[in-house]
């Protein structure tokens, strides 16, 4: 068996619909407004899988699941993960990134140090983490590699930068087998539609502005949620424990191309009744602290795991529109009242119209 934390959240979900299949998995998520029991509800009765609703500070808890279970692995997917909530909130962030990493390392260390034989020397633990760890580039500095070093800029990555640490000092220092992984943004399908590509999809099928940060020029490296599961499978399997691996798609996109992009292909699969989606793109006042390019250089996993993306960012675009059109239910479902109040807060004060309609709040 595997543990997954964090499994009904965006990425943790579309591992489980991945995995499942070659592996017993145990889902372990605290089911904050941001993880979604509905998501995996298709699997409720399937073989070889299993959800407890737990936290990962409670160390506990994590101690018996460990020794009910004997899991060969735990990936560990739970954060809290939104940017702009750390800067409006950064205390959860805190604990549960922080301090959730250090007591479920805890309980994972005491567990792994009672195994022996085979058992002790396959077992890994896999820690997913973020390119912001490393800060923000200049448009011509060369793309983060897995020596960059580490100068986070919002509570966010920074709470992610103490979690990589902490794994790291594991295996340094008990020679836990950790396994790390820095990832650039994701999309595709069950990402909470705060995230920009959901947003602004949910948000022009509602006729709503198209919020843009600032001038719309931050870069960002874009991966599909699919292509960075199987390089996570890859790591599990074949990664080497103490290593670090960069996953990302080659993807540098400015954030108003990925906007036009998406609603494009939005106009070819949902045409605007009247007008085009571009028109409610709305510049709105920028996020505090704002990193202005991210970049990943994914050679060594490409090297020495041979992986590399399956999508292209189009490719990975119209399916990722297509996936939300046919789920509206989906987004309306966990569209609800702390949603709302999130979108008071985030955009209530800083909302600055220069085109399309400002109306992102109820
Ligand atoms: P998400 O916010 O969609 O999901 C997080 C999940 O963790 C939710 O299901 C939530 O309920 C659960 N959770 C939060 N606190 C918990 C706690 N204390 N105990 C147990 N469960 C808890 O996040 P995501 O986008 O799926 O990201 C997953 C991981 O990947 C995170 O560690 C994030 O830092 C990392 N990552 C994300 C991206 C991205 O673009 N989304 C990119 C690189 C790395
Ligand atoms: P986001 O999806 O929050 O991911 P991250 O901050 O982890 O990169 O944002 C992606 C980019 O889009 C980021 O540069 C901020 C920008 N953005 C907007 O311009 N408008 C928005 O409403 C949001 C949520 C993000």
């Amino acid at each position: 068996m595997i543990f997954v934390t964090g499994g009904a959240g965006f990425i943790g979900t579309n591992f489980v619909f991945e995995a499942v299949a070659a592996e017993p998995l145990l889902v372990i998520d605290k089911l904050t407004y941001a993880g979604n029991a509905d998501n995996l509800s298709a699997l409720e009765k399937a073989d070889g899988f299993q959800f407890v609703r737990a936290d990962i500070c409670d160390r506990e808890a994590m101690a018996r699941l460990l020794a009910l279970h004997r899991p060969k692995a735990v990936v560990h997917f739970a954060a809290e993960s939104h940017v702009d909530r750390s800067i409006h909130g950064p205390a959860d962030f805190v604990q549960t990134n922080i301090v959730g990493t250090f007591e479920l390392l805890e309980a994972v260390r005491t567990h792994w140090s009672a195994l022996d034989g085979a058992a002790r020397s396959t077992f890994r633990f896999l820690h997913v983490s973020t390119d912001e760890v490393y800060g923000s580039l200049n448009a011509t500095d060369p793309a983060f590699t897995e020596v960059t070093p580490y100068a986070p800029n919002s509570p966010y990555a920074a709470s992610k930068a103490a979690s990589d640490h902490l794994v790291r000092a594991y295996h340094h220092t008990y020679g836990l087998p950790t396994l790390t992984t820095n990832c650039s943004n994701n999309y595709g399908p069950f990402q909470f539609p705060e995230k920009l590509i959901p947003l602004v999809i949910a948000n022009a099928l509602e006729d709503k502005a198209l919020p843009i940060y600032g001038d719309g020029l931050n870069v960002r490296d874009w991966l599909f949620v699919g292509d960075h599961c199987e390089a996570i499978q890859r790591v599990l399997k074949i990664g080497s424990p103490g290593e670090t691996y960069n996953i990302g798609g080659k993807n540098e996109i400015r954030n108003i191309d990925v906007v036009r992009s998406v609603c494009r292909v939005l106009g070819e699969l949902r045409p605007r009744p009247h007008g085009n989606y571009e028109d409610l793109i709305t510049y709105v006042a920028d996020r505090p602290g704002h990193d202005r390019r991210y970049a990943i250089d994914p050679g060594k996993i490409e090297r020495e795991l041979h992986w590399a993306p399956a999508e292209t960012f189009e490719s990975g675009i119209r399916r990722t529109v297509r996936w939300y059109l046919d789920h509206l239910d989906w987004v309306s479902s966990v569209r609800d009242g702390r949603y709302r109040t999130w979108v008071e807060k985030n955009y209530g004060g800083r909302a600055v119209p220069t085109s399309g309609r400002m109306r992102i709040s109820e």
